[in-house]
């Protein structure tokens, strides 16, 4: 199949992927309300039918945080992303630089922070979580800053993990020890083309920032014991003051879905927030981030810059989000769907999709600079 879609990756990544690891990126927490509200939501955003303005020609191009990009996009960031292409952590981030967005490393990466940014010809976005061991936090920043990482985005919805029930029925979590590692060493054997390329040559399948401290203990089932026991439950905003203390760059708040904590955001001092409910992997139940968007722009918009994320999933998407009041726009799942089914091309692939169908969706609104995109082409 040629994929002409965000979705007609996923179904390439649902036949290539191992079965934990598809799961792992498809799935949400629970019974996947809030995952599925942040598709539908978006869907049912209507825009305004525009004709006879002179589209022909159409600005995409945008600087956020002091940087040019192509156009106000950036891949966020997504946790084992070297287990759904070979490195493809390293894929991804070259991709992300052709097209000139940025790439977001999830600390949980499988390659680590250097061999990314080495691998990419533009700087690349880290993402860091707020984890108890402070010695470790200070040490990844230190490493971004030295890697010329041009913006920390920090996640503030991960205080407690949520429960994903695909991941125990599928053998990734929950059966620690050899029963889950036959589980899945027989569902990679099943896909002997991702068994060859990433299984057995895209070794070493560690968490590649987190494995110093995990030392010989470095497998899936580590991971999420490290999860566990290092994820820190009693952060406040207080607590913020040791990330601004130790990075200097744009700081991105990422996990808010109520105004009341994004003018905390700005309270703080933050460059920006992104909102967003982790793609409905947290807490099922919240509002979707189409819903959740407007009144946060309307509260912030004017003191930091405003990024989200959820539910995106073509060119169309991004200019209802930025049309509801976004000035940039994260991709999660579309792009670990088109890694998983396509590898670099794929990401490439989807990125240029993605901009093609932003020009369309501008065009027949009757904007041609995405600078200009507001509530005035929602049609209610
Ligand atoms: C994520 N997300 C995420 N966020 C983060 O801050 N750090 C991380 O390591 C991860 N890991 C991760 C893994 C997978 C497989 C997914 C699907 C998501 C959340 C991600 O950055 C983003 O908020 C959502 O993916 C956005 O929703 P959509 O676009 O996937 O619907």
């Amino acid at each position: 199949m040629k994929a002409a879609s965000a979705l007609d990756y996923r179904a390439l990544a649902k036949a290539r992927l191992p079965r934990f690891l598809f799961e792992y990126i498809d799935g949400g927490s629970y019974a996947e309300v809030t995952l599925k509200r942040n598709v539908a939501d978006l869907e049912a955003v209507a825009l305004r039918q525009r004709v006879m303005a002179d589209v022909s020609r159409i600005e995409l191009g945008t600087r956020l945080f002091g940087h040019d990009m192509a156009m106000p996009v950036a891949l966020g960031p997504v946790g084992l992303s070297g287990m759904y292409g070979r490195r493809g952590e390293t894929l991804a981030a070259r991709a992300a630089a052709a097209a000139g967005i940025p790439f977001t490393l999830s600390t949980v990466s499988v390659c680590p922070l250097a061999e990314v940014a080495k691998a990419s010809p533009a700087p690349i976005w880290f993402q860091l979580y707020m984890v108890r061991d402070r010695g470790f936090m200070r040490d990844l920043l230190d490493q971004a800053r030295a890697a010329g990482c041009s913006a920390l985005v920090f996640t503030l919805d991960m205080a407690v993990a949520g429960t994903r029930y695909r991941d125990f029925h599928s053998g990734l979590a929950g059966a620690p020890g050899p029963m889950g590692s036959l589980r899945r060493f027989g569902q990679a054997a099943m896909r002997p083309r991702w068994a060859w390329d990433v299984g057995i040559n895209g070794r070493p399948h560690q968490l590649g920032n987190v494995a110093p401290v995990l030392g010989k203990k470095s497998g899936l089932n580590d991971f999420f014991g490290w999860i566990g026991s290092n994820f820190d439950p009693a952060v406040t905003w207080k607590d913020l003051d040791f990330v601004r203390e130790n990075w200097d760059g744009p700081l991105v708040l990422k996990g808010i879905l109520d105004p009341d904590d994004a003018r905390a955001a700005a309270d703080f001092g933050a460059d920006g927030i992104v909102v967003s409910n982790h793609g409905g992997r947290q807490l099922d139940g919240v509002l979707s981030s189409a819903r959740a968007l407007p009144p946060i722009a309307d509260a912030v918009g004017e003191r930091l810059t405003v990024l989200v994320d959820g539910g995106v999933r073509s060119g169309l998407d991004v200019v209802r989000m930025l049309a509801l009041g976004a000035k940039g726009v994260l991709l999660g799942r579309a792009w670990a769907y088109a890694l998983g089914g396509g590898g670099e091309a794929g990401v490439a692939h989807l990125l240029q999709l993605i901009e093609a169908e932003m020009r369309v969706a501008m065009a027949l609104t009757g904007v041609t600079d995405v600078k200009a995109i507001g509530r005035d082409i929602l049609a209610d």
